[in-house]
Protein backbone atom coordinates (compact mmCIF):
# COMPACT_ATOMS: atom_id res chain seq x y z
CA UNK A 1 0.00 0.00 0.00
CA UNK A 2 2.71 2.20 0.81
CA UNK A 3 4.94 1.33 -2.03
CA UNK A 4 2.32 3.35 -5.08
CA UNK A 5 1.79 5.87 -2.67
CA UNK A 6 5.32 6.85 -2.34
CA UNK A 7 5.42 6.59 -6.27
CA UNK A 8 3.25 8.84 -6.60
CA UNK A 9 4.35 11.44 -4.46
CA UNK A 10 7.94 11.50 -6.14
CA UNK A 11 6.15 11.78 -9.07
CA UNK A 12 4.46 14.70 -7.95
CA UNK A 13 7.30 15.74 -7.18
CA UNK A 14 8.92 15.51 -10.20
CA UNK A 15 6.21 17.38 -12.01
CA UNK A 16 6.71 20.56 -9.43
CA UNK A 17 10.59 20.95 -10.23
CA UNK A 18 9.84 20.81 -13.91
CA UNK A 19 7.21 22.90 -13.76
CA UNK A 20 9.50 25.55 -11.99
CA UNK A 21 12.30 25.18 -14.22
CA UNK A 22 9.99 25.63 -17.26
CA UNK A 23 8.21 28.71 -15.23
CA UNK A 24 12.02 29.87 -14.93
CA UNK A 25 13.57 29.34 -17.89
CA UNK A 26 10.26 30.36 -19.75
CA UNK A 27 9.76 33.41 -18.12
CA UNK A 28 12.76 35.01 -16.65
CA UNK A 29 15.43 33.88 -19.12
CA UNK A 30 13.44 35.26 -21.76
CA UNK A 31 15.61 38.48 -20.83
CA UNK A 32 14.40 40.52 -23.81
CA UNK A 33 16.62 43.42 -24.19
CA UNK A 34 16.59 46.21 -25.56
CA UNK A 35 18.93 48.78 -26.75
CA UNK A 36 19.57 52.16 -27.96
CA UNK A 37 22.76 53.50 -28.79
CA UNK A 38 22.97 57.48 -30.28
CA UNK A 39 25.87 59.47 -31.04
CA UNK A 40 25.24 63.25 -29.70
CA UNK A 41 26.58 66.59 -29.90
CA UNK A 42 28.27 68.02 -33.17
CA UNK A 43 32.08 68.38 -33.70
CA UNK A 44 35.20 66.63 -32.52
CA UNK A 45 34.05 65.83 -29.41
CA UNK A 46 30.74 63.58 -29.21
CA UNK A 47 28.79 61.47 -26.28
CA UNK A 48 27.48 57.53 -27.33
CA UNK A 49 24.71 57.30 -25.08
CA UNK A 50 23.25 53.97 -24.43
CA UNK A 51 19.25 53.26 -23.27
CA UNK A 52 19.42 49.56 -21.90
CA UNK A 53 15.71 48.03 -21.53
CA UNK A 54 15.01 44.43 -19.81
CA UNK A 55 12.32 43.07 -20.88
CA UNK A 56 9.28 45.28 -20.81
CA UNK A 57 7.16 44.28 -18.44
CA UNK A 58 7.51 45.72 -14.65
CA UNK A 59 6.94 42.84 -12.88
CA UNK A 60 9.63 40.51 -13.47
CA UNK A 61 12.18 44.09 -12.60
CA UNK A 62 13.08 42.31 -8.88
CA UNK A 63 14.93 39.67 -11.08
CA UNK A 64 17.59 42.76 -11.92
CA UNK A 65 17.68 43.76 -8.51
CA UNK A 66 21.56 44.80 -8.14
CA UNK A 67 22.58 42.94 -11.25
CA UNK A 68 25.55 44.88 -13.21
CA UNK A 69 25.43 45.87 -16.83
CA UNK A 70 28.86 45.54 -18.53
CA UNK A 71 29.40 46.83 -22.10
CA UNK A 72 32.05 46.54 -24.19
CA UNK A 73 32.47 49.15 -27.07
CA UNK A 74 34.91 48.66 -29.43
CA UNK A 75 35.39 52.04 -31.37
CA UNK A 76 36.81 52.62 -34.97
CA UNK A 77 40.37 53.67 -35.23
CA UNK A 78 39.37 57.35 -35.80
CA UNK A 79 37.52 57.50 -32.39
CA UNK A 80 38.73 57.12 -29.28
CA UNK A 81 37.93 57.17 -25.36
CA UNK A 82 40.44 59.52 -23.45
CA UNK A 83 41.68 57.22 -20.42
CA UNK A 84 42.64 60.47 -18.22
CA UNK A 85 38.73 61.74 -19.13
CA UNK A 86 37.60 58.49 -18.28
CA UNK A 87 39.78 58.31 -14.66
CA UNK A 88 38.40 61.56 -13.90
CA UNK A 89 34.78 60.81 -14.61
CA UNK A 90 35.13 57.38 -12.39
CA UNK A 91 36.81 59.79 -9.56
CA UNK A 92 33.74 62.12 -9.64
CA UNK A 93 31.65 58.97 -9.50
CA UNK A 94 29.45 60.21 -13.01
CA UNK A 95 30.42 57.03 -14.87
CA UNK A 96 32.14 53.90 -14.69
CA UNK A 97 34.27 53.12 -18.15
CA UNK A 98 37.89 52.00 -18.38
CA UNK A 99 39.97 51.14 -21.47
CA UNK A 100 40.47 47.47 -21.94
CA UNK A 101 43.21 48.39 -24.24
CA UNK A 102 46.14 50.98 -24.76
CA UNK A 103 45.04 54.19 -25.70
CA UNK A 104 47.24 56.62 -27.58
CA UNK A 105 45.24 59.56 -27.86
CA UNK A 106 47.95 61.80 -30.12
CA UNK A 107 47.69 59.42 -32.98
CA UNK A 108 46.43 60.16 -36.07
CA UNK A 109 43.93 58.06 -37.39
CA UNK A 110 46.34 56.08 -39.68
CA UNK A 111 48.78 55.25 -37.33
CA UNK A 112 45.72 53.59 -34.98
CA UNK A 113 43.72 50.51 -34.52
CA UNK A 114 40.48 50.33 -33.29
CA UNK A 115 39.77 50.31 -29.63
CA UNK A 116 37.75 48.92 -26.89
CA UNK A 117 36.33 50.35 -23.78
CA UNK A 118 34.35 48.71 -20.93
CA UNK A 119 31.42 50.57 -19.53
CA UNK A 120 29.73 49.51 -16.15
CA UNK A 121 26.39 50.30 -14.27
CA UNK A 122 23.97 48.91 -12.05
CA UNK A 123 20.77 47.69 -13.14
CA UNK A 124 17.79 50.24 -11.69
CA UNK A 125 13.74 49.25 -12.31
CA UNK A 126 14.64 47.04 -15.50
CA UNK A 127 17.14 49.57 -17.18
CA UNK A 128 20.19 51.13 -17.78
CA UNK A 129 21.53 54.75 -19.26
CA UNK A 130 25.23 55.16 -19.84
CA UNK A 131 27.10 57.22 -21.79
CA UNK A 132 30.73 57.22 -23.28
CA UNK A 133 32.71 60.81 -24.20
CA UNK A 134 34.21 60.12 -27.48
CA UNK A 135 37.08 62.40 -29.52
CA UNK A 136 37.62 61.71 -33.32
CA UNK A 137 41.11 61.39 -34.42
CA UNK A 138 42.84 63.77 -36.87
CA UNK A 139 43.28 62.48 -40.55
CA UNK A 140 46.50 62.97 -41.97
CA UNK A 141 46.06 65.28 -45.17
CA UNK A 142 45.14 63.72 -48.65
CA UNK A 143 44.92 65.33 -52.11
CA UNK A 144 41.13 66.61 -52.49
CA UNK A 145 40.81 66.05 -48.39
CA UNK A 146 37.04 64.88 -48.06
CA UNK A 147 35.07 63.13 -44.96
CA UNK A 148 36.63 59.74 -43.33
CA UNK A 149 33.85 57.67 -42.59
CA UNK A 150 34.09 55.94 -39.31
CA UNK A 151 31.17 53.24 -38.64
CA UNK A 152 30.93 52.53 -34.81
CA UNK A 153 29.40 49.20 -34.15
CA UNK A 154 27.21 47.80 -31.16
CA UNK A 155 29.00 47.09 -28.39
CA UNK A 156 28.87 43.41 -26.49
CA UNK A 157 26.41 43.37 -23.69
CA UNK A 158 27.37 41.44 -20.13
CA UNK A 159 25.63 40.93 -17.50
CA UNK A 160 26.41 39.93 -13.52
CA UNK A 161 24.35 39.53 -10.76
CA UNK A 162 25.40 39.17 -6.75
CA UNK A 163 24.01 36.24 -6.49
CA UNK A 164 23.81 32.35 -8.39
CA UNK A 165 20.07 34.05 -9.69
CA UNK A 166 20.73 33.53 -13.32
CA UNK A 167 23.10 30.75 -13.32
CA UNK A 168 20.02 28.71 -14.75
CA UNK A 169 19.62 31.21 -17.68
CA UNK A 170 21.44 31.03 -21.03
CA UNK A 171 23.04 28.23 -19.70
CA UNK A 172 24.82 27.57 -23.26
CA UNK A 173 26.57 30.98 -22.82
CA UNK A 174 30.11 30.16 -21.51
CA UNK A 175 30.83 32.81 -18.66
CA UNK A 176 33.81 35.66 -19.43
CA UNK A 177 35.88 36.78 -17.14
CA UNK A 178 36.99 40.37 -16.98
CA UNK A 179 36.75 43.48 -14.70
CA UNK A 180 33.97 43.71 -12.61
CA UNK A 181 34.39 47.51 -12.48
CA UNK A 182 36.39 50.44 -13.81
CA UNK A 183 37.11 51.23 -9.67
CA UNK A 184 38.87 47.99 -8.87
CA UNK A 185 41.71 45.53 -10.39
CA UNK A 186 39.02 42.66 -9.76
CA UNK A 187 37.84 40.21 -12.05
CA UNK A 188 34.23 39.16 -11.91
CA UNK A 189 32.68 36.27 -14.01
CA UNK A 190 29.64 37.62 -17.12
CA UNK A 191 27.78 36.49 -19.45
CA UNK A 192 26.83 37.43 -22.84
CA UNK A 193 23.25 38.71 -23.29
CA UNK A 194 21.90 38.72 -26.85
CA UNK A 195 19.55 41.75 -27.43
CA UNK A 196 17.53 43.44 -29.92
CA UNK A 197 18.84 47.04 -31.03
CA UNK A 198 16.77 49.51 -31.64
CA UNK A 199 18.77 52.25 -33.27
CA UNK A 200 21.04 52.00 -37.28
CA UNK A 201 24.77 51.95 -36.99
CA UNK A 202 26.34 54.73 -35.58
CA UNK A 203 28.69 56.39 -38.79
CA UNK A 204 30.54 59.48 -38.16
CA UNK A 205 31.85 61.37 -41.38
CA UNK A 206 34.87 63.23 -39.97
CA UNK A 207 36.68 65.72 -42.07
CA UNK A 208 40.07 64.78 -43.90
CA UNK A 209 42.88 67.58 -44.23
CA UNK A 210 43.35 68.74 -48.07
CA UNK A 211 46.55 68.52 -49.06
CA UNK A 212 46.25 70.82 -51.84
CA UNK A 213 45.83 73.77 -49.82
CA UNK A 214 48.36 72.39 -47.89
CA UNK A 215 50.98 72.81 -51.14
CA UNK A 216 49.47 76.17 -52.06
CA UNK A 217 50.49 76.94 -48.88
CA UNK A 218 53.72 75.61 -48.86
CA UNK A 219 54.37 77.00 -53.05
CA UNK A 220 53.55 80.52 -51.55
CA UNK A 221 55.62 80.23 -48.58
CA UNK A 222 58.78 79.07 -50.60
CA UNK A 223 58.01 82.04 -53.03
CA UNK A 224 57.54 84.38 -50.52
CA UNK A 225 61.30 83.09 -48.64
CA UNK A 226 63.13 82.42 -52.55
CA UNK A 227 61.92 86.24 -53.22
CA UNK A 228 62.92 87.85 -49.92
CA UNK A 229 66.26 85.97 -50.17
CA UNK A 230 66.89 86.89 -53.71
CA UNK A 231 66.03 90.56 -52.90
CA UNK A 232 68.32 90.84 -49.09
CA UNK A 233 71.15 88.83 -51.19
CA UNK A 234 70.49 91.75 -53.81
CA UNK A 235 70.62 94.26 -51.38
CA UNK A 236 73.89 92.79 -49.96
CA UNK A 237 75.62 92.87 -52.87
CA UNK A 238 74.83 96.63 -54.00
CA UNK A 239 76.16 97.39 -50.63
CA UNK A 240 79.07 95.82 -50.70
CA UNK A 241 79.72 97.20 -54.66
CA UNK A 242 78.97 100.47 -52.89
CA UNK A 243 81.19 100.33 -49.87
CA UNK A 244 84.11 98.77 -51.57
CA UNK A 245 86.09 101.72 -53.07
CA UNK A 246 85.68 102.51 -49.85
CA UNK A 247 87.25 100.05 -47.71
CA UNK A 248 90.61 100.00 -47.00
CA UNK A 249 91.11 96.34 -46.26
CA UNK A 250 88.96 95.23 -49.58
CA UNK A 251 91.27 97.59 -51.44
CA UNK A 252 94.77 96.45 -49.93
CA UNK A 253 93.98 92.69 -50.38
CA UNK A 254 92.98 93.59 -54.11
C1 LIG B 1 26.41 62.77 -22.55
O1 LIG B 1 25.01 62.53 -22.57
C2 LIG B 1 24.43 62.18 -21.33
C3 LIG B 1 22.97 61.98 -21.54
O2 LIG B 1 22.74 61.06 -22.54
C4 LIG B 1 24.69 63.24 -20.29
O3 LIG B 1 24.21 62.82 -19.05
C5 LIG B 1 26.18 63.51 -20.19
O4 LIG B 1 26.45 64.56 -19.30
C6 LIG B 1 26.74 63.85 -21.56
N1 LIG B 1 28.18 64.03 -21.45
C7 LIG B 1 28.85 64.98 -22.10
C8 LIG B 1 30.32 65.01 -21.86
O5 LIG B 1 28.30 65.76 -22.85
C1 LIG C 1 33.76 47.65 -8.17
O1 LIG C 1 33.86 46.25 -7.95
C2 LIG C 1 34.34 45.90 -6.66
C3 LIG C 1 34.48 44.40 -6.65
O2 LIG C 1 33.29 43.75 -6.93
C4 LIG C 1 33.37 46.43 -5.60
O3 LIG C 1 33.85 46.13 -4.32
C5 LIG C 1 33.22 47.93 -5.76
O4 LIG C 1 32.24 48.41 -4.86
C6 LIG C 1 32.81 48.28 -7.17
N1 LIG C 1 32.82 49.72 -7.34
C7 LIG C 1 31.90 50.39 -8.01
C8 LIG C 1 32.09 51.85 -8.10
O5 LIG C 1 30.97 49.83 -8.54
Amino acid sequence: MLRPFRNKNLHFGFILLFAYFGYVTANHCNFNVKLKQVLKNQGFHRNISYGIVFNTDDDNCWLYKDCVVGLDQTLPHGVYANPDELSTLRRLKKLNAVPKTRINTEMPAEHSYPTTTYITERIKDCKVHVWLPVHARYHLATPGGGMARNTIGPPKLYLRCPDQRLDMCNKAATPVTFLCNGSSKEKCSWKELPYTLLTDTLVWNIPIGNMEHYHAISVGTALVIAIGSLYLIKAIHEHKLVTMPFNPYTSLHN
